[in-house]
């Protein structure tokens, strides 16, 4: 058991299952880099202040690049009675440099360390995440334009509502995961604050230039009030609601790819290195990929609860409970960016049965609103028209035929205004051609969509460029 850098005050030694207890080194060791980076850009500000000698400043600076690379190698023991990743490399500084090395913890605290460490850690995560985002947007794109034309039924309550383009369905999924990017994008710049300088809570009696350290490190801004800084992690539940939804939205698209791989639907055919089978049943080939992306997002639903219930109830400013909010927001992170890449691999690898689809996207009626439409046209109330292909519809599904099986005398017995005319409407083309309304699924409006998804990505994609810190 080592001596602690706060022993001063205490007569015992830490209990040794206390010591395991209180750590957090086996799992905030992950924030070695930004932990290092924080304290050389505080530290350059330090000697540049005259807080502490110039030469002590550098000879600290050095040191702590030398143990950058010394965990780099693995060759630092991280352990437990080190408490955490601070400390850690707090005391091998000290034990490389001696006194000045002490030095380093001048006017700052462990609470506004973490509390930049874990703002530095999520803001190359937010960055990470919005660049998968936009592939994902990207490679949907490119699959509806490959499958501009192909007709599939369109569901509500999972019934056969109306015909609608395999382009237009698959964009709906853009359009989710361009509002995700834009959501980690905001979520990105209220991330994006300098809040060292907080010290324990109260700001410190030192001469600090927090601007200085938040250009070395990238950050457009420093905090205003030093106990929020060290007691706010609104920007830690932020990304991991954000995250949320963005396991949601694949969470939906995976659970239509698990529907439509059934030997009832048939939809789609998954690419055989995104299955496994079964060790009892020979011929089965199971959507495991999409089926663990849709478990996963429970997960990160679990995490964002457990960060919301870990905050609510603390009254200002640092406490200890809050070392707890690190394992669910690494969890977090990983998951999401392991989920996108995945889907990123697996999207391009999948095949349509488009003969399938568009076979049974006329089933089921389907094309029952056109037949409405077209009496609308005529001049029949929208009410009366659908009571009246309601009664159509009946009669068809007991005659057990089609729209198209009945001759016109048939039609006339349910209105009059019913003509041979009707017969070009009743076609999947027609019914999807004719929906031209703005966000509509003709292939002219879904071309348009497409090209419009398109520009806004490749602009999204220049603002994360811009985003990501310049750091000196
Ligand atoms: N390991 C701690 C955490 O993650 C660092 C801050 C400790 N601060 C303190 N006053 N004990 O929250």
């Amino acid at each position: 058991m080592s001596e602690k850098m706060w022993q001063g005050r205490f007569e015992q030694p830490t209990d040794s299952l206390v010591e395991d207890y209180t750590g957090s080194i086996h799992f905030d060791r992950r924030l070695y880099r930004y932990d290092i980076q924080g304290s050389i850009a505080h530290c350059r500000m330090l000697g540049e202040c005259g807080i502490i000698p110039h030469e002590e400043a550098a000879q600290i600076i050095q040191a702590l690049g030398e143990i950058l690379r010394e965990i780099e190698r693995g060759e630092l023991r991280l352990d437990a009675a080190q408490e955490d990743i601070h400390m850690a490399v707090e005391q091998r500084l000290i034990q490389k440099i001696g006194e000045a090395g002490g030095k380093l913890h001048t006017a700052r605290s462990r609470n506004d360390q973490v509390a930049l460490d874990t703002r530095l850690y999520v803001r190359d995560v937010i960055l990470d995440c919005r660049r998968l985002l936009l592939q994902t947007v990207g490679i949907l794109s490119d699959m509806a334009e490959k499958h501009i034309h192909v007709i599939m039924p369109g569901y509500t309550h999972l019934q056969h509502a109306q015909p609608v383009l395999l382009s237009h369905h698959l964009m709906a999924y853009a359009e989710m995961f361009l509002r995700d990017e834009e959501r980690m994008a905001q979520c990105y710049q209220r991330t994006n604050v300098l809040p060292l300088g907080s010290a324990a809570l109260a700001g410190t009696t030192f001469p600090i230039n927090m601007e200085m350290t938040a250009r070395a490190l990238g950050f457009p801004r420093v905090t205003r009030n030093s106990m929020d800084a060290v007691s706010d992690r609104d920007y830690l539940i932020e990304f991991c609601a954000a995250s949320a939804l963005v396991m949601m939205h694949v969470s939906r698209l995976a659970e239509e790819l698990v529907l439509w791989s059934t030997t009832e639907f048939a939809f789609v055919d998954i690419s055989d290195a995104f299955c496994t089978g079964s060790s009892i049943m020979p011929q089965k080939k199971n959507p495991d990929v999409p089926e663990l992306m849709r478990g996963k997002t429970a997960r990160v639903y679990g995490n964002l609860m457990a960060l919301l219930t870990l905050v609510k109830g603390l009254p200002l400013t640092y406490n200890r409970d809050l070392q707890e909010d690190k394992e669910p927001v690494f969890d977090t992170a990983d998951t999401v960016c392991r989920t996108l890449a995945v889907l990123n691999k697996m999207l391009p690898e999948i095949r349509f049965r488009e003969d399938r689809m568009s076979a049974v996207a006329g089933q089921g009626y389907a094309l029952a609103t056109e037949v409405a439409d077209y009496l609308v046209r005529k001049g029949v109330a929208f009410r009366k028209a659908h009571h009246v292909v309601g009664q159509l519809v009946q009669y068809c599904e007991k005659a057990g035929k089609d729209f198209t099986e009945c001759t016109v005398e048939e039609l006339r017995k349910f209105h009059k205004a019913l003509d041979a005319d009707l017969f070009p409407f009743l076609t999947l083309q027609s019914a999807v051609d004719r929906r031209t309304s703005p966000g509509g699924t003709s292939s002219q409006r879904v071309r348009e969509a497409i090209g419009a998804v398109r520009h806004e990505t490749m602009r999204r994609l220049e603002t994360v460029d811009a985003d990501a810190p310049r750091v000196s």
